[in-house]
This record gives C-alpha cells, structure tokens and sequence, in this order.
C-alpha cells in the first residue's frame, strides 16, 4: 500500500501504518492559507476552550488519525457503546466539540463557522457545520470512565460541557500560538521521518503525565532493551490542578536524559492532548495515538491514565486483548519499586521478597514530602530530579 499524506505526494516515513491507513493532514494548502484566513474573519465565530484547542490541533496534524474533525452522532454513538467508529476502527475516546443552545441557535442554517480560542479573535480553523445533536452527559460519563463520582475529573469535565455537540470537518488555517517547548513538538509527520533518519525499525513510546521516577526508568529501560528507540512522550495538554506543571517536568525530563539515558536512543518529544483519566480507554487511545506517530510499541504500566481508585490496577492492560489488531504492540509492566534485598528496581514479577522489603511511594506522599521540602529516596527519584521538584513546590 502506499502510504502518503496526499496522494502522489512523498511516501510516508516509518513502517507503521497509521490507524485507518492513511496520516491525516487537516492543514489548508499554504497557497490558500491568506484568502482562507480572509474569508474566515466574515464567518461567524465558535470560540474553543483549551482543552477543545488542543483537540482540534491533534486532528489537523494528524494525530487522531483516521479522523478528520469533530465527531457526528454515528461515530460517537458507535464510540460509546462500542469502542469503535462507526466504519468499524478501533476508537474508545469520544473526540468532540461541545456548544451551548444559545450558540447552537446563532449557528442556525450556517454551513461553515470560524473557531477560535478564547479571549482571541485570530480564526485557527474553519469547520464544516454537519451536524448538531444532544447528549446525556450521565450516559457519557458512565462509558467513558465508568463512574458518574463528579470527584472523577473527567466526569466534571463532561458535567461542565454545553448540552449539545456539534460534528463536522475542519480545515486548519494555522497553528494555536504555542509559546513553550517549541523545539520538542512534533508532528507525526515529523516523527516519523526522524526514526527513519535514526534508522530507529522498534519504536517504543512511553506516555506519561508525571516527572519519570524510578519505576518509570525502569519498565522504560526494560523495553528499550529490546527496541531500538525509546520515544519519551509526555502530556502537553491539559491535566488536573495537583498534577506536576508541564513546565517543571520537562526539566525533569531534561535533567534525567542527560544524565541517565543513552543519548542516539531515546528522543523526547510533547504529546500534545489533554489528560482524560479515563483509565483503560485512554490506554487504547494513548496507543492509537503513538502508532500515528509511527512508535510500533506502546508501554501500559500499573493503573495507566488512572485517578484515585476508579480502574483497576490492571485494566489498562486488560481491555488491549479486546482489540487484537490495533496496529501497535503493547507492552505491559507489573507494579515496579525498588527492592532493598534484590537491591535494584524490580516488579511483582521478578521479586521474591515481600512489601517490607520494597520501596514504593504513593502520589500523595510524594506530593506530601516535596511540599514540606522533603526529597523522596534516591530508590524512588532520581536526585536530580527531586531538587527541581523540591524547589518547584517552595516557589
Ligand atoms: S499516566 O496517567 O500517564 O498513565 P504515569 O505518568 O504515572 O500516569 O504513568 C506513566 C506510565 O507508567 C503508565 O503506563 C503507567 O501505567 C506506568 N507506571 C507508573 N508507575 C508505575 C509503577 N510503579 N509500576 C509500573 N508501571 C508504572
């Protein structure tokens, strides 16, 4: 098959076929961009809140590939009761774009409307208006992260929405203004050619929505072993208030990769969503996501995009022997800690010894002891990275 962007246009790089076959690009042609823009500021207007900006940039870049805007009834009906769109794909996150009754009446008969992002006038995309229909935020809730508890962020945040969803294409005109990280965002497009320049065949990409301590590096390193690239990809987007700022990570990040981690092995780049906490859906997702990127290996750990006690701490891993022919291999890690017998980091999996032997931390605690100016165990963080958490927590 083959496999580029638009037809007769270069081939795609990397192996993995992205999901449905083909790297979306929502992105008007740049000849077009000027009158487009032009045409946009007559249009009426949507403005997009954050979390909705962010979707809608991971659909022009092709991130959510095969999709190419908002969500219709079909595929969101489809999505919630059977983790697939509704040509069949696998796909277990709703991606949709939410308004109110009263914007819905303003966009009365309009085919076309402008989206922007809140308090900006600038049009960031044109969507083709297809549809608009309610729907039961209990009902959605229940599916998506299978609890209607409002203390679930994700079911706050579908109780927050407007009552009703608009479906329809969009047509990129320019990228939201990013102002950080510039250089660690990539497209998939992007990715993609520079595994092939590494000549990186075994691509495994590891999510994550917290600094990487210990048990992180080491289910990481654990894959790596056996790949011949790590793609290091954390959260851009949006998490909830007690998660670790973007900004502090990334120094984390950075701090760790020079100091513990091959160099020509392992890249780190942002992943641009939104946090969902949805637990073993937004494993599936995470995983379709990191195969657009053309990553062939995807890491599922203990209790992966889980919050409080929602999911199990293996349902993240469970749900993938529901879609055997996803596209990209997971790779599951029992519960790792450091081991003061084995001496190094181990998992369930490999120690003998009991949990008085081991040191693992929770997140509470951990939030616990760099708020009191605490460093956790170097067996738990690496020390580098627990001076820039301490210090983070003191400003
Ligand atoms: S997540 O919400 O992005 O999944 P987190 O950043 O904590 O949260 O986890 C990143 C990945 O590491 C996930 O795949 C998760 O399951 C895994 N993970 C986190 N902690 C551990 C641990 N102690 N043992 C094994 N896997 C873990």
């Amino acid at each position: 098959m083959a496999l580029s962007i638009l037809a007769g246009v270069a081939p795609l790089a990397g192996a993995v076929p992205p999901h449905g076959g083909k790297l979306i690009n929502r992105f008007v042609d740049p000849i077009e961009t000027a009158s487009e823009i032009k045409r946009a500021k007559d249009l009426a207007t949507l403005s997009l809140s954050p979390r909705e900006i962010s979707d809608l940039d991971l659909i022009a870049e092709g991130v959510l590939s095969p999709l190419l805007g908002f969500m219709g009834w079909a595929d969101y009906q489809s999505v919630l009761t059977n983790m697939r769109l509704s040509n069949g794909l696998p796909w277990t996150l709703p991606v949709t774009l939410s308004i109110t009754k009263e914007e819905a009446a303003s966009l009365d008969k309009k085919k076309e409307v402008t989206l922007v992002a809140t308090n900006s006038a600038e049009p960031l995309a044109i969507l083709t208006v297809e549809e608009i229909f309610p729907f039961n935020k209990d009902e959605e809730a229940k599916q998506i992260y299978g609890t209607n508890d409002i203390s679930h962020p994700g079911v706050a945040y579908t109780q927050s929405l407007g009552d009703l969803y608009l479906g329809g294409t969009i047509r990129m005109l320019r990228r939201p203004n990013h102002q950080t990280f510039l250089a660690n965002r990539k497209t998939p497009l992007e990715m993609r050619a520079l595994f092939t320049e590494k000549g990186w065949k075994k691509v495994v990409a590891f999510q994550t929505r917290n600094p990487i301590h210990r048990a992180h590096e080491y289910i990481q390193k654990c894959a790596l072993e056996m790949m011949d690239g790590l793609l290091i990809h954390p959260i851009g987007g949006e998490t909830k208030g007690d998660d670790i700022p973007a900004d502090v990570r990334m120094r984390c990040y950075e701090v760790l990769l020079e100091n513990y981690y091959p160099k020509d092995r392992v890249m780190l780049s942002i992943f641009p969503a939104a946090m969902r906490y949805a637990g073993p859906k937004e494993a599936i997702f995470h995983a379709i996501c990191r195969k657009n990127y053309g990553a062939t290996h995807f890491i599922v750990g203990r209790d992966h995009a889980g919050v409080g006690s929602f999911y199990g701490p293996f349902d993240a891993q469970q749900i993938f022997s529901k879609f055997p022919n996803l596209g990209i291999e997971p790779i599951f890690f029992n519960n790792a800690f450091y081991c003061k017998v084995c001496l190094g980091m181990v998992s369930e999996k490999i120690c003998p010894h009991n949990a008085t032997h081991h040191i693992a931390l929770s997140g509470t605690r951990v939030r616990e002891m760099l708020r009191s100016g605490e460093c956790p165990p170097p067996e738990f963080t690496r020390p580098e990275v627990a001076a820039i958490l301490v210090a983070a927590m003191r400003v």
